[in-house]
């Protein structure tokens, strides 16, 4: 059975009152539909079509080849929105679900028991509603004596009893395919708004003679709508309790979910210890074992384990494995720290490679650099590796010891066993086993080998 879902991405977001798309504002760090269309993974078997059209541009190329697209152009209301997804699907496919893109917080699980539920027992419509004490300005749910679902109201026709209703309509809905594509084009033109509402389909399938069949949900934090920033604020924090709740059941520890921010799609391993204060974001993936935080960020960056990662910035770098930073270092864009690297505080590393065991504790610059195993930066080195034009590579062998305040003017290469005096500033080559001292530094002894 093919199964496709039609999500609804064209409306204004007025109320937003941004100059982004609705559907494009971040919720743990992705786009609200992103969530959407993880959300319709599970349940469908086809590639997703995205009714676009507010903002069709940003949308489009944010999907790039995730979905498909139509345009909805002038918006009409939810009903016209899905009938333009009808010359795409029409023929192609046996159910269609619909969602609202603006409902991020919808689980994959939740709309594959709606397509279940349509499987089992196949009518015109099953739809998803829930239970709640408050109405949030959601369509309310009509039933008959018998308990079978008649009509969803829009809240701003409801009438005085109809607005006391607490079962409301969340958004979902599972429709037989042959069905809906006959019963669009009798969703009657709202008189007061000039639109089709997709939940006057309700009453068509009941006009028909067919059942109607309402999948009511428990848990009312899924069905909340994105309307405003404030809505976007309570799913954001709803998101990232779910994101950490499921860190921890997979065995990280946390000391305070509360103050832990990580984004969906970060990965980590077990007996990790994710401290407060902490931002994990982008295409993070941090390994076992590690203590990561208090006051981190780390962003787009690979930890292996037992690594301890302490009040730091990590951009775009790389440490393997027993590595230790901080407090107060950053790791930019191409830093790469080997096994049991140490960097202490104010220290910043960017495109560059600290092999083994390479101590590097306090306020040192290392940019564009190779530094080989076990080398040891004095405090306050800088690679001076910009000359205004261009940047220059800095290559330094094994077991070297760079004293402290040395300027290492790039490109340069200073061998293996080599030492440089405390202030030296080496603007040449420096061969394997030599001490340099000065400004600029001068060879002043061959060392002897230990
Ligand atoms: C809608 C439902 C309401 C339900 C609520 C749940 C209708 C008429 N009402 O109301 O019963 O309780 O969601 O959150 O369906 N959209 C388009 N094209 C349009 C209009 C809207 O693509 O012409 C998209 C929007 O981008 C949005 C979604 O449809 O993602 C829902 O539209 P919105 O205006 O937010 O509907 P609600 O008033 O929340
Ligand atoms: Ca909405």
């Amino acid at each position: 059975m093919k199964v496709t879902a039609v999500l609804l991405a064209a409306g204004q977001g007025t109320r937003m009152k941004s100059n982004l798309p609705k559907v494009l504002h971040p919720v743990a760090g992705k786009p609200m539909i992103w969530h959407a269309l993880e959300a319709i993974k599970q349940s469908t078997t086809e590639k997703p079509v995205v009714v676009v059209g507010h903002g069709a541009e940003q949308a489009i190329e944010y999907l790039g080849d995730s979905a498909q697209t139509v345009m909805q152009e002038p918006q009409l209301g939810t009903g016209h929105a899905v009938m333009q997804a009808e010359s795409l699907l029409k023929g192609n496919t046996d159910l269609v679900v619909v969602c609202y893109a603006d409902m991020p917080l919808l689980r994959g699980e939740t709309l594959q028991k709606l397509t279940d539920l349509q499987r089992a027992n196949q009518c015109a419509i099953s739809m998803l509603t829930v239970v709640a004490d408050d109405p949030r300005g959601f369509g309310r749910i009509v039933r008959n004596e018998d308990g079978g679902v008649q009509a969803i109201v829009e809240d701003y026709v409801a009438t005085p009893e109809q607005k006391l209703i607490k079962e409301l309509n969340v958004g979902g809905y599972c429709f037989d395919a042959n069905w809906l594509w006959g019963a669009l084009g009798r969703i009657p033109k709202n008189p007061k708004k000039g639109e089709y509402y997709l939940t006057d389909l309700i009453e068509i399938a009941v006009s028909d003679g067919l059942s109607v069949q309402a999948m009511v949900m428990d848990d009312i934090q899924e069905t909340i709508g994105v309307n405003t920033r404030v809505h976007l604020a309570e799913v954001e924090s709803a998101m990232r309790a779910r994101v950490n709740q499921q860190h921890m059941l997979n065995g990280v520890t946390m000391i305070d979910p509360a103050s832990t921010y990580i984004e969906a799609g970060v990965t980590i391993g077990k007996d990790t210890v994710v401290m407060p204060n902490t931002y994990i974001h982008g295409k993070t993936e941090i390994g076992e074992a590690n203590v990561i935080g208090p006051n981190s960020i780390i962003r787009d960056s690979k930890i292996g384990a037992r690594c301890k990662v302490f009040s730091s910035v990590m951009e775009g770098a790389v440490l393997d494995d027993d590595v230790d930073i901080g407090p107060f270092a950053r790791l930019r864009k191409g830093a790469h720290l080997g096994n049991h690297v140490h960097m202490g505080n104010f220290g910043e590393v960017k495109d560059s490679y600290l092999a083994d065991g390479v101590k590097m504790g306090h306020f040192s610059y290392i940019g564009n650099a190779q530094i080989g195993a076990n080398t040891n930066i004095g405090a306050g080195t800088i690679t001076c590796n910009y000359d205004g034009e261009k940047k220059h590579p800095t290559e330094i062998g094994e077991n070297v010891f760079i004293g402290s305040d040395t300027m290492l003017v790039a490109p340069l290469k200073i061998g293996r066993n080599s030492r440089t005096g405390a202030g030296a500033v080496v603007t040449k080559n420096v061969p394997d086993d030599t001490l340099v001292v000065g400004m600029p530094a001068r060879a002043i002894k061959k060392i002897a080998k230990s």
